[in-house]
């Protein structure tokens, strides 16, 4: 970009932050935004997922799933970095909607990225409870199972064959609350720990694809798509393509470094860099865990909690074993804590709009943080943590940020017609055909999920859509402007 051009583009990220209201603290460079991103994405997908979706629906070919996610992903990304730097303010997919398609289309959008960023994290904290009671046990300390386990799942077998219940997920809740005192205190206190922490997981994932890879046995490979069983998603292809909707969650967080954009020092430069290179490391960094760990262990053996550290036991190695466990750790910490600061973002925003009550827009005066709103928001995270099972979470964090995906690529393309002469600080290439395949990647993704999951989703939107016929519309920024100029009188 030359001068000129970032001299005139550069008002726009100015006049945001100065408008009334936006005094949140720009306080983020293009590295602390990448590790936002790292350490957002890197997390349950491929620490838990992974081995679930291997053992239950595609084997082997789980690398072929990353590797389909990955180029859904990749195409979306594009879209998603031309909208974030356009439009450099928070909230995420909801504020390029709100701008580009109107206020009830990005009110759904919004109401559907509560799946991805409240329930994300609710779904990284389960993955979490299963990696630190794991730990705990490598110290002979031993939580009750019962009370690391969501209500009616199978929190343990007996060796008799008795069946041991699930009560509540304690520890899932627990590293909520410590994460949403963090963020009641400071985005850089939180940005801080995080790039720590990201770098502490990157290393351990590398030390686990490096060591690992020397006790890979080409054998569990083979065959690399097991046969399907007869039910669509079960092995096969179809099992392929459910394995990719599921470990799509380990792609999920790229995006979420758009809701930093108002906090970013310089959100033109800054955003693209940020989605597209945590996006890219991640891909590569997930392919080579899958194939290693589906190397390591037979994939029917994966289906337990902690299987990055379960591979780890079966070549002998405990001292590395327990590393991986504080790694992963690490790794599930910054997840959490990015979904629900980028939650809180996104209803920051949503609030701005008049949407949803003041509250949520209200900022502590001296922390500069949306107090109110992240202990609401972490109050109602914990509870479902504590009781929801992760393969639900999950399936439904998928699909709901895939449909959100679906729209943000819908964006690209409708604003490149309507605003064609606007000037983008980052064009994505391939107009209209990179977002029109990321509309159909996503879309298959989408189809790769059962019919239940298809369901809650309609539920989620239905409940979205009561709040704002009762709520948002009544309360409406964008309405209460415009409608005294319909009734011909000044705002
Ligand atoms: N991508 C994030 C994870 O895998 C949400 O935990």
């Amino acid at each position: 970009m030359s001068l000129a051009e970032y001299m005139l583009r550069k008002p726009i990220a100015e006049i945001i932050r100065a408008a009334p209201g936006h005094t949140l603290r720009p306080s983020l460079g293009a590295l602390s935004i990448t590790a936002l991103g790292i350490g957002c994405i890197i997390g349950a997908g491929i620490f838990v997922l992974t081995g679930t979706a291997a053992a239950q629906f595609a084997g082997p070919s789980i690398m072929l799933s990353f590797v389909l996610g990955g180029i859904a992903c990749a195409f979306v990304g594009l879209c998603y970095a031309e909208l974030a730097a356009l439009i450099p303010v928070s909230g995420s997919t909801y504020t390029y909607t709100y701008v580009t398609l109107g206020e009830l289309v990005a009110w759904i959008i919004g109401w559907d990225l509560v799946l991805e960023y409240a329930m994300g994290a609710a779904t990284v904290s389960v993955g979490w409870s299963g990696y630190v009671v794991s730990l705990l046990k490598n110290f002979g300390i031993v939580i009750p199972p019962a009370f690391a386990a969501a209500p009616g799942t199978v929190a343990e077998k007996l060796a008799d064959g008795t069946v041991v219940y699930g009560i509540v997920n304690l520890p899932a809740a627990f590293i909520v609350a410590v994460l949403t005192y963090l963020l009641v205190i400071g985005t850089s206190e939180s940005a801080r720990l995080n790039n720590v922490m990201v770098a502490v997981k990157l290393v351990v994932v590398l030390a686990f694809i490096l060591i690992g890879s020397a006790y890979v046995s080409s054998a569990n490979w083979h065959p690399l798509i097991p046969q399907n069983t007869g039910e669509f998603g079960h092995f096969g292809w179809s099992g392929m393509l459910r394995g990719s909707a599921v470990v799509f969650f380990a792609f999920i967080g790229f995006d979420a470094v758009s809701t930093a954009a108002q906090e970013a020092k310089n959100p033109q430069r800054d955003m693209p860099i940020g989605i597209l290179g945590s996006l890219a490391i991640c891909t590569v960094l997930y392919i080579a865990v899958s194939a290693v760990l589906t190397g390591i262990v037979p994939y029917q053996e994966l289906n337990v909690a902690d299987p990055i550290a379960k591979a780890v036991d079966v070549i002998g190695l405990t001292w590395f074993s327990v590393l991986i466990k504080i790694g992963a750790l690490a790794g599930l910490t910054t997840v959490i804590l990015v979904l629900l600061y980028g939650q809180s973002r996104v209803f920051f925003t949503i609030a701005h709009d008049g949407l949803l009550p003041p509250v949520f827009a209200q900022i502590h005066p001296v922390r500069r943080t949306p107090w109110k709103s992240q202990i609401l928001i972490g109050t109602v995270v914990a509870i479902v943590a504590a009781l929801t099972p992760i393969g639900i979470l999950g399936e439904m964090v998928s699909i709901g940020t895939l449909f959100a995906f679906v729209l943000v690529c819908g964006g690209v393309l409708y604003l490149r017609k309507s605003h064609a002469t606007v000037a983008r600080p980052f064009r994505a290439p391939g107009v209209p055909v990179v977002p029109i395949l990321g509309i159909l990647f996503c879309l298959l993704l989408m189809a790769g999920l059962p019919l239940e999951t298809w369901l809650r989703l309609l539920v989620w939107l239905v409940i979205g859509l009561a709040i704002y016929f009762l709520y948002g519309r009544n309360h409406s920024v964008l309405r209460k402007r415009s409608l005294p100029m319909a009734l011909g009188r000044e705002p």
